[in-house]
This record gives C-alpha cells, sequence and structure tokens, in this order.
C-alpha cells in the first residue's frame, strides 16, 4: 500500500471534516479522546482553520507517522500504547522527552518530525497554578509506569528534595529510580514496596497518584489502604481524570487536603502542543473556555 493509501484510509470516515491543515493524534484506542476539542477551540479563536482528527492506528505506527509527514500533516499527538515506540521514527528528540523515553508531541521540521513529551509540562502547570511549588518539596509517588515516568522527571526537573516510589511491583520502582538518580540527584529517588509503606518517614507530602487503581468504578484507595498514610499530605494529584473523583480524590477531600484530578494536566498538554505546532500563546481566558468544555463533555 503507498503513503498516499495509508493516509486516504486512515482519514476514512473523517471525510466530512474538511481542512487544507490537519492535525491529529495516534493511539489505539482513541475513540474517547477529548483533544479534538482543545485544538478545534484553539484553531477557531486563532482563525487558523486547522482540523484535528483523532487516527486509530495499529502496529504499523512507523508506515503511519511517514504517510502523515508526506501528506502535510502539521502536528500529532501520540498516546498509548506508542508513546515509546514512535522514537524511531523520528528526526529529532527534545532532550526531556529523551530522558523521560516517551513522545506525545510530533512537531513538523523540514526534516522530519521532532518529538516532544508534553504530558510533564502539562502537569507542572497544571500543579503551579494552584500555588504549589515542586522546588524543595518531597514528593510520594504512587506507581511506576509509563505515566509515573513523566512525573518522576518532573520531580526531578523542578528541583524536589526527595521523591519515594510506591510500587506494587518492586523492580518498577527501583528501575524508575535508578534511572532518575544520578550524579546530580544522588540518591533522591528512593523505591519502596508496598508492605514497606511505613519507612517513609512522618513529614508533610505532596502525593501523586500514578497508577491505573480508580479507573473502574469499584476500585478502592491504590496499594495503601491505611488512611493515617494519606493524613501526611500536603497537596495530592490523581491522574486519572476519568472518573472525576476516584477513592483516593474522595479520600483527600474527605481529610480536608487540597486535590486536583488529571483534567487539568490533559489540558495544558494539549495547550503546550498547539503553541508548538502554531507558535502561538493561548491565554487564560480560552484556557478556561476549553476547560469548561472540557467540563461538559466529560462530566455532564
Ligand atoms: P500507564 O501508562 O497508565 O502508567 P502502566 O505503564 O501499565 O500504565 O502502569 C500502570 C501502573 O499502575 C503501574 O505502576 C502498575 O503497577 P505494577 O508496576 O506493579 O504493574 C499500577 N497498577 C495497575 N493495576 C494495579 C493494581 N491493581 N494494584 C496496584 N497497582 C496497579
Amino acid at each position: 500500500m503507498s503513503n498516499a493509501d495509508i493516509w486516504e484510509k486512515i482519514i476514512e470516515g473523517y471525510k466530512e471534516v474538511k481542512s487544507d491543515n490537519y492535525l491529529g493524534i495516534f493511539g489505539y484506542p482513541i475513540k474517547h479522546t477529548l483533544s479534538p476539542i482543545i485544538h478545534d477551540m484553539i484553531s477557531d479563536e486563532f482563525s487558523l482553520g486547522e482540523r484535528y482528527i483523532p487516527f486509530e492506528i495499529d502496529e504499523n505506527l512507523g508506515e503511519y507517522v511517514k504517510s502523515a509527514y508526506e501528506n502535510g500533516i502539521k502536528g500529532l499527538n501520540i498516546t498509548v500504547p506508542f508513546k515509546e515506540r514512535v522514537i524511531p521514527y523520528l528526526c529529532e528528540v527534545d532532550d526531556d522527552a529523551k530522558k523521560i523515553g516517551a513522545v506525545n508531541t510530533l512537531v513538523r521540521t523540514d526534516k522530519g518530525y521532532k518529538g516532544y513529551n508534553t504530558d510533564m509540562e502539562g502537569l507542572y502547570r497544571s500543579i503551579k497554578e494552584t500555588g504549589t511549588e515542586i522546588k524543595d518539596k518531597e514528593v510520594i509517588m504512587l506507581g511506576a509506569g509509563g505515566a509515573a515516568r513523566a512525573v518522576a522527571f518532573m520531580c526531578k526537573k523542578y528541583g524536589a528534595k526527595k521523591i519515594y516510589i510506591i510500587n506494587r511491583s518492586i523492580d518498577k520502582a527501583a528501575a524508575l529510580s535508578d534511572d532518575m538518580n544520578d550524579k546530580e540527584t544522588l540518591k533522591k529517588f528512593i523505591p519502596v514496596s508496598v508492605d514497606e509503606y511505613n519507612t517513609v518517614s512522618n513529614g508533610k507530602y505532596i502525593i501523586i497518584q500514578c497508577t491505573s487503581v480508580g479507573l473502574k468504578s469499584e476500585d478502592g484507595l491504590p496499594l495503601i489502604h491505611d488512611i493515617n498514610f494519606y493524613r501526611q499530605a500536603e497537596f495530592a494529584v490523581d491522574l486519572i481524570y476519568n472518573p472525576a473523583k476516584t477513592c483516593f480524590i474522595k479520600c483527600m477531600e474527605e481529610l480536608g487536603i487540597p486535590v486536583i484530578n488529571g483534567l487539568k494536566m490533559l489540558l495544558y498538554q494539549g495547550i503546550i502542543a498547539n503553541e508548538l505546532w502554531n507558535n502561538i500563546e493561548v491565554d487564560a481566558t480560552l484556557t478556561e473556555k476549553i476547560y469548561s468544555n472540557l467540563i461538559k463533555k466529560l462530566y455532564r
């Protein structure tokens, strides 16, 4: 199949969306993505004439990336399960994305697509806008999977003092800590097994929930079921945004601890990607407008 044919095939079903300027997202599954809301609203506000299309793709990721480039696609997001696998098909990878080992945004250049990771910056913006600083704070991360890697890197980049990584499989927590600990950070990252959570010294922590526990309505608290443990939080984040309130979020609210879910992270990763594609700055008013549309679409 030629590249033009591949492209023809992947835009099948989207023919009603007419544009000379396509953006899009590659992932599997992708049907419920909220990203078109973010990017189409930005396009309309700045009169860019762009349309953002979700493409559910299969294993031929390299072919799709090549075909998108040859067909003039200006920018792409990459989501699960392709964020790591896309790297070999890029002409360049931004330094932070390289260190995280995952790319969620492709920006068109003369030589091919350059990869960025805007998840990490998106999370940072969502935390910072609450007035919470990462610098010199102690952090407890729950989880050590793909999403946790970007979180760990954010903690490192923005100067957290100490980061405990608690995970069901201790070997993954240890591997992530090893990856993050270097000469500058020494032993800032400390892997902790679930049964030894009491070894985390008493203190005040930013707790970031990065496991997939909470996605299902029947899920309880992630990893640690001792409510007293969570009293140590001064601020908490759950990366999950659907449902809006996981058991972890409800627990934090009951304890009176300020907590956010992952919807703002989703919003900001999209805004930062679009700012890279279009060299624009999205202001607070538009940000707020997009956010309320996301909430309408998702929770009402
Ligand atoms: P993602 O890309 O969303 O981070 P992932 O890489 O599969 O997905 O990581 C999922 C995370 O949730 C991991 O930390 C995983 O723990 P393990 O490394 O031990 O697998 C965690 N997780 C998933 N289901 C879990 C469960 N039922 N109990 C505890 N942790 C769970």
